[in-house]
């Protein structure tokens, strides 16, 4: 997944790119590095995190020079080690690279470099590049630049740097996310905003083999036959400080807190006179009711929102929902009919899968609704329509308000179809959307539990085995706690539809395995009490989520959490607030990194 920087200005780069790197560390964090044009370049990279890499820039007393590339790695190709960190370089130091994606035939390349006496030091995919281009190049940066871009298979944002160049910067992007900042003291490249936010708000997005030539005083998109491109200029509207832990110890807990807030931005402005009004996308009732299935496509957090809006979307609307995995999908030809359509969930907008599944359905003149966080992303101007989820900038690698406000989404599609295909009448609709207004100030209230998920999390640290089980929307909720809890305090969990437990899980259940059973579903509650029941006298210690009001659970279970009541629909927004905290609290008893869960990265822009 990496991150990416690049600076060139009337600065000293080393500081601007070190910055920028921190700002880009939830992207990977296996090793760090910069390389910087001084009578040469001068390389400092180090395996471990991007403070490691300060401290070794510290030791030599700086590095000093006005432009430079700088890297942040999550491994792909080679260990995470000094050798395979970035910037890689060609043999005769001539080249810097850094690079995001993989080069999936860099085996051949590498050999064919061999062959003619080329001598590779790292085992990534990354190095050739820096070897290809050095090959090849004679004195003309953009001309080498294509050549490359010719021999490379693959994903790729690449910055690089020529000893003989020192006042250009080169990059270009294919299938790997990179912007390019622009300001009146410099410009730069990168992954994303908020390693620029500090020295700019105006930013060029790129597209496919664009090639930028970054100047001290301006910067050049070319297209691969050198002919220039005029670009509109995209402004952030967030500010810097979103992008900043604002006095709490984790990403997670500021962005858990801001949960009420996001959920509010993404729905309020979406409602008029009790009813949804999508004006953003381009769907007509007419279009709403002709869809003959709808394919929810997404991975990770994104792909259980989509499980949360199956239950909804088919309740309100009765329109088919598949939930896919984009990794699924995208190699599996799908069968789609004419009429279906495709909802591509993401929060970066950059995951590498989802854009291919997005590909492949528009490939099979399917069309496409993006529901996105991240303004201008890739998945957002490639699907014909786009729904943002106004969550602002999401840091911690864990999902919280990302997962959130997508599933917000969800029950607007899902009141909106079913208002247009009438299987909801316009008091129901009404009815629901005054009831949804009322989630934000629960999940408020939920978010007040901290001190009682904090105990309970302590209690159950030491835990090897978690299971978290619930029917229904339940049980999409019950996957996204699970993945909370197992993601970021490594203790492992699975999350099972309740009713499926018989047919082989309860065999693991013992004395004393924690249990969290997800009991919110009003029209399944007594389906799922007997599933506790059934791991209870098998010895498991349970923890129930039920609504307020209950009186009987606490019978069954070991300990109780309650949940506002709300509308079944809406249940999702509620129970995940716990499982968070008490995801967030067994890391912290564990002595996890919360913001960055060892061998993840909040981008995952590799297939
Ligand atoms: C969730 O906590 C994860 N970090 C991960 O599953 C994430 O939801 C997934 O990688 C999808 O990312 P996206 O929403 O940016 O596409
Ligand atoms: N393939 C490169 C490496 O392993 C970059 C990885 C990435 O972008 O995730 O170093």
């Amino acid at each position: 997944m990496c991150g990416i920087v690049g600076y060139i200005g009337s600065q000293e780069a080393a500081p601007i790119l070190l910055k920028g790197l921190k700002k880009l560390e939830y992207r990977g964090y296996d090793s760090a590095g910069i390389a910087v044009h001084h009578n040469g370049i001068q390389v400092v990279k180090t395996k471990g995190r991007l403070a490691e890499l300060e401290h070794k820039v510290q030791e030599m007393g700086g590095v000093s020079g006005f432009s430079g590339i700088g890297h942040t790695r999550w491994a792909t190709h080679g260990a995470p080690s000094d050798i395979n960190s970035h910037p890689h370089s060609s043999t005769n130091g001539r080249i810097s690279v850094v690079h995001n994606g993989i080069i999936e035939n860099y085996i051949q390349l590498k050999a064919e470099l061999e062959e003619k006496g080329c001598r590779f030091v790292s085992e990534t995919d990354t190095e050739v590049v820096a070897q290809l281009f050095d090959y090849y190049y004679h004195g003309d940066m953009v001309e080498t630049l294509i050549q490359v871009i010719h021999r490379v298979r693959g994903s790729y944002a690449l910055g690089i740097i020529c000893s003989e160049k020192p006042d250009e910067v080169l990059a270009v992007r294919k299938d790997s996310p990179l912007l390019v900042g622009i300001s009146k003291d410099g410009n730069y490249i990168a992954s994303d905003i908020p390693a620029v936010l500090e020295h700019t708000k105006d930013y060029y997005l790129l597209e496919d083999n664009e090639i930028v030539v970054l100047k001290k005083d301006g910067v050049t998109i070319l297209d691969m036959n050198k002919q220039e491109i005029k670009k509109d200029v995209y402004h952030v509207t967030w500010d810097f400080s979103a992008a900043e832990k604002g006095g709490y110890d984790h990403f997670m807990m500021k962005e858990m807190m801001e949960q009420p807030k996001a959920m509010r931005d993404s729905i309020n402005p979406r409602i008029t006179d009790g009813l949804v009004q999508l004006d953003e996308i381009q769907y007509t009732d007419e279009d709403i009711r002709k869809i003959n299935r709808i394919h929810m496509i997404a991975c990770g957090s994104a792909w259980h929102a989509g499980m949360v809006g199956k239950y909804v979307i088919e309740e309100c609307a009765r329109i088919p929902v598949e939930v896919d995995l984009a990794s699924e999908f995208r190699y599996r030809n799908p069968i789609l009919h004419p009429d279906d359509i495709c909802i591509i969930i993401s929060q970066s907008g950059e995951t590498a899968d989802t854009l291919a599944a997005l590909r492949e359905a528009k490939r099979q003149g399917i069309r496409v609704l993006a529901i996105v966080n991240a303004v201008g992303s890739s998945i957002a101007r490639e699907s014909d329509d786009v729904l943002y989820t106004w969550a602002g900038p999401e840091i911690a690698v864990a999902t919280t308000k990302g997962y959130s406000t997508q599933v917000a989404l969800m029950y607007l599609l899902a009141l909106k179809f079913g208002q247009a295909k009438g299987t909801l009448s316009d008091e129901e609709v009404k009815k629901l959307v005054t009831e949804l207004y009322t989630v934000p100030e629960k999940m408020e209230s939920l978010l007040q539990m901290t001190k009682e998920m904090e105990e309970l999390a302590n209690m159950q640290a030491k835990a090897t085995d978690v299971f978290v089980i619930g029917r229904g929307i339940d049980y999409a909720v019950a996957l996204e706690g699970s993945l909370k809890l197992k993601e970021i305090s490594y203790i492992h969990s699975e999350a099972y539809a309740a009713g499926e437990l018989k047919h082989g899980t309860i065999s693991l259940i013992e004395e004393g395995t924690p249990v969290i059973a997800i009991a919110t579903q009003d029209s399944l509650y007594e389906k799922l009490v007997s599933n506790v029941k059934e791991v209870k006298a098998r010895g498991a210690y349970v923890i129930a989520l039920a609504k307020e009001g209950n009186t009987e659970i606490a019978e069954v279970a070991d300990h109780v959490i309650y949940i506002p009541t709300v509308d079944d629909k809406f249940t999702a927004s509620l129970d995940v607030i716990p499982l968070q905290l008490f995801s967030y609290y067994a890391a912290i008893a564990r002595g996890c990194d919360v913001d960055m869960p060892r061998n993840l990265a909040k981008s995952v822009t590799v297939e």
